[in-house]
């Protein structure tokens, strides 16, 4: 009996055998599919590490990056909350293709495929990088480490903020967009990644319009500035409704981020506009939430390598690009010696000098306060709670009373000047306050070597419109820093030949 059964092979064996193939390895391979395209977590990496700095990922694609062809379209989807044609028109850096065109993403932009979605978000760059031009019909050059000069951050964060509120954005806008400029979605995408995309992005860009609704409120920082710390209290869902008026409006220019490593070693220089952080780790972690990330999302490893590079990056020096007077510079070494060199350091490489690294308090520097009041105790305790539980917590976040003396590395490329750049040029900082421009236009790239800043009596230049700061403004005052420990009541032959020396650095 067993015999026979061997010989003939069971019809219910092979019933049995379709069965798991149709109910088992098939969805089980589809799964398997499935599984791979939508928990892949691939950064688009770089091996060169200026590369890196450029377009690397910090992590924020995780939760914050816009699904990459949503960021294409939205331009077009949304033009009339743009100033002008594209992101360009926001001041963001775009470097060119081989033929003369704008490269796809622009400088500050990463891209990590996640989730089955190809996300791009900002990094460190789209506020540490700008341009430089000689002359108004001189081709651009792209500076990498210094303030982001041209990029009106309240613009961007308010662009994405009106075109989510907008009945456009919606599939029936943004999906025809992405086919037009070419996308070519496959079945899955068109039909069903894309569309649950775009009603998560508008949710999700709606629900951090809630809570930047004071952005609204505030003055306009213009290009190169950003409300740094009411920025950080979003992360702790602060009521900012009721905030003391006193800490709101608080500007607060980028700042350059050359030779990081001279500023831990050998003494770890207070720092940030204030000197609230010592530590360029946490500086650099706490600057990881501009990007969009938090404590389990965070690219530690990536970050590390901006990190690096930042220790030992340097300026583009002055000399590159104009002449400088060697002999009337020399004129002025002595005179920076005797005043500046003891709260700024010694040269722009060197930044050896008594005070370097310290807080100044208000009541001598005299500047406007109002980027130290929005800095507050209640603030440096909550961001004491960041990454608790791990081995890198905050542990050096204070609060202080004044500003930092910082060293002035790469000077030039730092205008305007102040933390809430207040003051267009180092000429114009060497004078009274009173004597100052009371308003002046900010976000164009041509350079005065003469004043030392960017041009900023021209109201337009190709299209763009540049923003107008008016000192008067909440925020904005273009006091202090003055009298004759400033330098301010040297001779105008004394303070040509401190200029020329800081075009130096
Ligand atoms: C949204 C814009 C923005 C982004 C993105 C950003 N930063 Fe900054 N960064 C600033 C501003 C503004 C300050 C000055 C803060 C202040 O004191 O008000 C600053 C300060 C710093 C400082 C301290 C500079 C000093 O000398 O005091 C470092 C270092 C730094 N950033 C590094 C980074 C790194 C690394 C990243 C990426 C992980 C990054 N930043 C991303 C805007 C940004
Ligand atoms: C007592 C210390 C002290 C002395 C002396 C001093 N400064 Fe400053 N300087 C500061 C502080 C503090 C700030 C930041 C103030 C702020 O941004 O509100 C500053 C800011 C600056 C800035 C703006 C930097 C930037 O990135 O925007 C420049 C330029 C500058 N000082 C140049 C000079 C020169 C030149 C001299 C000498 C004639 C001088 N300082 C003397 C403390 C000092």
């Amino acid at each position: 009996m067993n015999e026979e059964l061997k010989q003939t092979p069971s019809p219910w064996k092979r019933r049995f055998l379709i069965l798991l193939v149709i109910t088992v390895i098939i969805p089980g391979f589809i799964g398997l599919l499935f599984l791979k395209r939508f928990t892949e977590d691939i950064p688009v990496d770089y091996a060169n590490p200026t590369e890196h700095f450029k377009y690397g990922s910090t992590g924020g694609e995780h939760e914050m990056g816009f699904p990459y062809w949503i960021w294409k379209a939205l331009p077009e989807v949304c033009p009339q909350y743009l100033p002008g044609k594209g992101y360009q028109s926001l001041g963001m850096v775009y470097e060119k293709n081989p033929d003369g065109s704008d490269r796809d993403l622009p400088v500050g932009t990463s891209q990590r495929r996640f989730q089955g979605v190809d996300r791009v978000f900002v990094n460190c760059a789209v506020c540490h990088v700008s341009t430089v031009r000689t002359a108004a019909d001189q081709p651009a050059t792209i500076v990498l480490g210094m303030p982001a000069a041209t990029f009106n951050m309240k613009a961007f964060e308010e662009f994405f903020f009106r075109c989510a509120a907008d009945p456009k954005f919606s599939k029936e806008f943004i999906l025809p967009e992405i086919e037009k400029q070419g996308a070519n979605l496959d079945l899955l995408d068109r039909y069903l990644v894309y569309p649950i995309a775009i009603a998560i992005m508008r949710d999700r860009v709606l629900a951090l319009a809630g809570r930047f609704d004071w952005v609204f409120k505030q003055h306009d920082w213009g290009p190169g500035r950003v409300d740094t710390f009411n920025s950080a209290k979003v992360i702790f869902n602060w009521p900012m409704h009721l905030l003391d008026p006193k800490e709101f409006d608080a500007p607060a220019d980028f700042p350059s981020i050359w030779r990081q490593r001279q500023r831990m070693e050998p003494k770890e220089m207070q720092l940030h506009w204030d000197g609230n952080n010592t530590t360029v780790e946490e500086r650099n972690k706490s600057a990881a939430f501009g990007t969009g990330t938090t404590p389990p999302t965070i690219d530690l490893q990536r970050i590390k390598r901006v990190e690096a590079w930042i220790r030992e990056a340097e300026p583009l020096p002055f000399s590159a690009f104009f002449p400088v007077d060697r002999d009337m510079a020399a004129q002025g070494a002595p005179i920076y010696q005797k005043y500046c060199a003891s709260c700024h350091g010694a040269s722009g490489s060197d930044f050896t000098g008594e005070y370097v690294g310290t807080v100044e308090p208000l009541a001598r520097i005299g500047t406007d306060r109002r980027r130290l009041d929005s800095y507050t105790y209640t603030l440096a305790v909550n961001q004491a709670t960041l990454y608790a539980g791990y081995p890198w917590r905050f542990t050096h976040f204070q609060k202080t009373h004044g500003y930092a003396n910082m060293p002035l590395d790469g000077l030039w490329l730092r205008a305007p000047y102040l933390h809430n750049g207040s003051v267009p040029s180092l000429r114009d900082l060497l004078e009274p306050a009173a004597k100052r421009p009371k308003a002046f236009y900010r976000g164009n790239d041509v350079y005065d070597p003469v004043k030392v800043g960017f041009v900023s009596n021209v109201t337009e230049a190709g299209g763009k419109k540049f923003f107008r700061l008016d000192t008067t403004v909440p925020g904005n005052g273009n006091g202090g820093h003055e009298g004759k420990a400033y330098g301010t009541e040297l001779s105008d032959g004394e303070k040509a030949a401190l200029v020329e020396f800081l075009k130096t650095f």
